[in-house]
């Protein structure tokens, strides 16, 4: 988790040298910007939308898990050079940064994450998963894509930049913290601000939603292992059970939230796996219990961990049996809470509303689910919002993480053109109130 004074301190330094100034060139006599019109007409063209579709439906047949995505990436780069975009790789493994402008600040980040989930997809299609036990479940498919779109309508437009859009394609989004690692490796450096969206199963489609502020809530994970000491079931004098002290243990954990925290700051404890036993009639050695925590502040998150810890190895103790609890943060490491920057919000609102009308952008409640674009936010100042592909007449989309998940892939030059104008007029927007380094940037690219 990372500091909050820290990311204050940089709200505070941006809204001080951000006062956006239009630059005249990208206003219509009526003061609307033209770019968000504009660049949602070209990504609707008919050969921009085939072509977004067949790489999306391309991904989505070779799902790749966290730190694997070698195939996605290597798809993303050949359509790089196709377009003529440079591009640095590999970040954090197989991560790939590609840079559409004049080379030189201002740089703004449009970010998709390439992963998939290792799930079996149960919805019978051409292009279903051509991998057993994986799929791409969470639309990360069409967010490279929609990022890939978004490249493709910058690149036609690249003379009318400003400065240079970084295209970020990040590995392990699903708990795997590849945002932080491609953070790690540099992909911000010298980047003013950074825009990210997932696509919402149960949003209409052509609508966003987002909110000023914290969003998606800071998340961990644990997982224990209680010991006693097996033997015949019938014969409990015998044993330790650690199947009942499991039990209790999870029954305790559901006092943190109901009991200890303020019920005004939301927070969860979840208890998603137990496991152990095997027969009917023999007390096992040992139950292994995993879940998941939740919450806003970095205060009560680490409350949370704290008495997570405190409670499993205290429970079980109390029933004779011994516990040791492990967070995971090598494999898993904690996500921050998603926190949408101020100024950002009332930005996006302005463009998404010239190229959706103002009435399609929502404002949202915030969700306990969580997002690693939140590392992003914590180095520089950044914006999160959800991209609706509900079509009603199309029928019930199934949430994300679902076995039965499907995209509509109307939503494409939505997310294109959103992406594509965000960073555009953020870079006439901003220009003048970054300094610029003579010829320091230039090299790098
Ligand atoms: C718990 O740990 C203690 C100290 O290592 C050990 O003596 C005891 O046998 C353990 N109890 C169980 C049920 O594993």
């Amino acid at each position: 988790m990372g500091s909050f004074n820290w990311v204050s301190l940089i709200s505070i330094i941006f809204m001080l040298v951000t006062t956006p100034i239009l630059s005249a060139s990208s206003l219509s006599s009526d003061g609307q910007s033209q770019i968000p019109s504009k660049f949602l007409n070209f990504a609707k063209k008919g050969e921009v939308f085939d072509w977004m579709v067949g790489i999306r439906r391309k991904i989505h047949e070779n799902p790749e898990l966290g730190y694997e995505e070698i195939e996605t990436s290597k798809l993303i780069r050949a359509e790089l050079d196709k377009l003529g975009i440079p591009y640095k790789y590999p970040l954090a493994i197989t991560g790939v940064t590609g840079y559409v402008g004049t080379g030189k600040p201002p740089f703004v980040a449009i970010r998709a994450d390439m992963d998939a989930l290792s799930m079996q997809e149960m919805v019978e299609w051409e292009h279903k998963s051509k991998i057993p036990g994986k799929m791409h479940a969470c639309g990360h498919d069409a967010h490279v894509a929609m990022l890939l779109g978004a490249a493709k309508i910058l690149k036609e437009h690249e003379k009318e930049l400003q400065g240079t859009v970084v295209l970020v394609f990040q590995p392990a989004e699903e708990g795997g913290g590849g945002a932080k690692k491609m953070l790690d490796a540099g992909t911000l450096e010298n980047v003013n601000a950074i825009f990210g969206l997932h696509v919402d199963p149960k949003l209409a489609l052509g609508e966003v939603a987002s909110r000023s502020g914290p969003m998606l809530a800071g998340s961990g994970f644990f997982e224990a292992v209680i010991s006693g000491r097996g033997g015949h079931a019938a014969l409990p004098q015998h044993s330790i059970d650690p199947v009942l002290a499991a039990s209790n243990v999870i029954v305790s954990l559901q006092h943190l939230v109901s009991r200890e925290a303020d019920p005004l700051d939301s927070q969860v404890v979840t208890v998603a796996k137990f496991q152990g036993g095997g027969a009917f009639n023999v007390i096992p050695d040992s139950v292994t219990i995993g879940g998941t925590f939740r919450a806003f502040s970095k205060e009560s998150f680490m409350q949370l961990r704290h008495r997570i810890e405190e409670v499993i190895t205290g429970q079980a103790s109390v029933q004779r049996c011994n516990a040791t609890v492990d967070f995971l943060e090598n494999e898993k490491p904690f996500f921050p809470p998603t926190v949408n920057h101020e100024d950002l919000h009332d930005y996006f609102r302005r463009v998404a509303g010239e190229l959706l009308g103002i009435h399609k952008v929502k404002d949202m409640q915030p969700l306990m689910g969580s997002e690693d674009f939140s590392f992003y936010q914590e180095a520089i100042p950044g914006y999160f919002f959800l991209l609706g592909m509900e079509d009603k007449t199309l029928g019930k989309l199934e949430s994300v993480h679902s076995p039965f998940f499907q995209i509509n892939e109307d939503v494409f030059p939505y997310g294109a053109a959103l992406h594509a104008a965000l960073a555009a007029s953020y870079l006439s927007e901003f220009q003048h109130e970054v300094p610029i380094p003579e010829g320091e940037y230039h090299d790098e690219l």
